[in-house]
């Protein structure tokens, strides 16, 4: 998909000296006191800034940060964390603008200012005309950086693009799909997706996208056990969605007519309670009793999973295959973790347990790729285009 790349003006000069407005996606999850509990997306947003500020221009940047109300400010909606954090890395103050859309505001070229939460702006989730309008005054260059919110249509993501004399990609916007391009439009093979997580709802439009693609499709968690019972297993009190049995077994047989496989675990860890003190014991997927709870897949499928992984070309992961937050269940998807880090595959991860887990395992390093995008994600890999990619495709024709 052709778009404008924000590095490419800049390196052109064309940044020096305009006012460039950048929207980031510094979502990030807070504790009760609003202390910042994990800065990833923080760090990556700065290379665009970073890269605007160098370049010569009036750099203003916003975000949304959860689903405030619009036109009703809280203390607790403020970006002033955010921009305090940021500038602890950065080395220098962020002053935050409130009350912005009207341009009544001041930033010379060599100036960064944050922009309070967009979303307190009326009209900005619904991408109202008259909110985009002002928004595309307030910019020569508008440069969307924010992955996370790109499966989005607002105002500061959509409108703004629409309106503003230019529209471009920021470097992480492009970053994060040129390595989905890498992974699923011209991957090297074989390719395997890990898609798991609880529920087969929430998550089949992947995988019957996936189903159309990959060589391999490791099934994990609650999606696990749906497919389990569409191979005739007993999976006990297990988390499942019998009413999706067609759609697994229709998944399963759409890999099979490609010559392609969903690995049904062949043994699996279970417990009579949910808990991390639970006792955890190994059984053959055909030995599950009717009062067990299946929380992890056993050694032998893990080790299975791990020698397919390790042979893989490209691998897609979603979701921890168990409970791995609790010990005894956690040792599928360490396993799954280390092979993905031992594969000398291009390896992308997304979606916000899979990243809890890379980081649990400390192999940030050893992923290719590790997507900021949550939803974003996902509907990539639902074979969506992405709002944001629409609009400045059509921006850069
Ligand atoms: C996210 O955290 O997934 C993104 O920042 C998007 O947030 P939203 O789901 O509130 O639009
Ligand atoms: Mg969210």
């Amino acid at each position: 998909m052709q778009f404008i790349r924000f590095s490419d003006l800049c390196a052109q000069g064309k940044a020096k000296g305009q006012r460039v407005f950048i929207r980031a996606d510094l979502n990030v999850p807070q504790n009760d006191a609003g202390e910042i509990t994990e800065d990833t997306r923080i760090r990556a947003s700065i290379p665009a800034i970073q890269m605007a500020l160098d370049a010569g221009a009036a750099v203003m940047v916003t975000s949304h940060l959860g689903r405030p109300t619009e036109g009703a400010f809280k203390p607790e909606d403020s970006l002033a964390p955010v921009a305090a954090r940021m500038g602890e890395l950065m080395g220098r103050s962020i002053p935050v603008v409130a009350n912005w859309v009207d341009g009544d505001f001041a930033v010379a070229p060599g100036e960064l200012v944050m922009l309070e939460n967009c979303r307190l702006n009326v009209g900005e989730k619904k991408n109202k005309p008259e909110l985009a309008a002002k928004l595309g005054q307030l910019c020569d260059i508008f440069v969307h950086d924010a992955f996370g919110t790109a499966h989005r249509a607002e105002g500061s993501t959509y409108g703004i693009a629409e309106t503003a004399p230019i529209a471009c990609a920021g470097p992480l916007l492009a970053a994060e799909m040129d390595a989905i391009g890498k992974a699923l439009a011209n991957p090297k093979r074989p390719l395997i997706a890990i898609v798991a997580g609880s529920k087969v709802s929430t998550k089949l439009t992947i995988l019957q996208a996936l189903a159309k693609n990959v060589d391999g499709l490791i099934v994990g968690g609650g999606i696990a056990n749906t497919f389990m019972l569409a191979a005739g297993l007993k999976i006990g009190k297990s988390l499942a969605e019998p009413d999706l049995l067609g759609e697994a077994t229709a998944v399963i047989a759409a890999m099979k007519a490609r010559g392609a496989e969903v690995p049904i675990p062949e043994d699996v860890v279970c417990a009579k309670a949910f808990s991390p003190d639970a006792e955890a014991t190994v059984k053959a997927a055909t030995d599950v009793a009717d009062d067990d709870l299946i929380l992890d897949i056993g050694p032998k499928t893990a080790a299975k999973l791990a020698a397919q992984l390790k042979q893989a070309g490209t691998i897609v992961w979603n979701g921890p295959v168990g409970v791995f937050e609790f010990a005894a269940f956690e040792n599928g998807t360490k396993v799954i973790a280390q092979a993905i880090a031992e594969s000398s595959a291009f390896s992308i991860a997304g979606g916000g347990d899979t990243l809890a887990a890379i980081a649990k395992y400390g192999i940030e390093k050893q992923v290719g790729y590790i997507s900021t995008g949550g939803g974003a994600f996902l509907e990539v890999l639902e074979g969506k285009t992405l709002p944001a990619f629409e609009v400045l495709a059509r921006r850069a024709a």
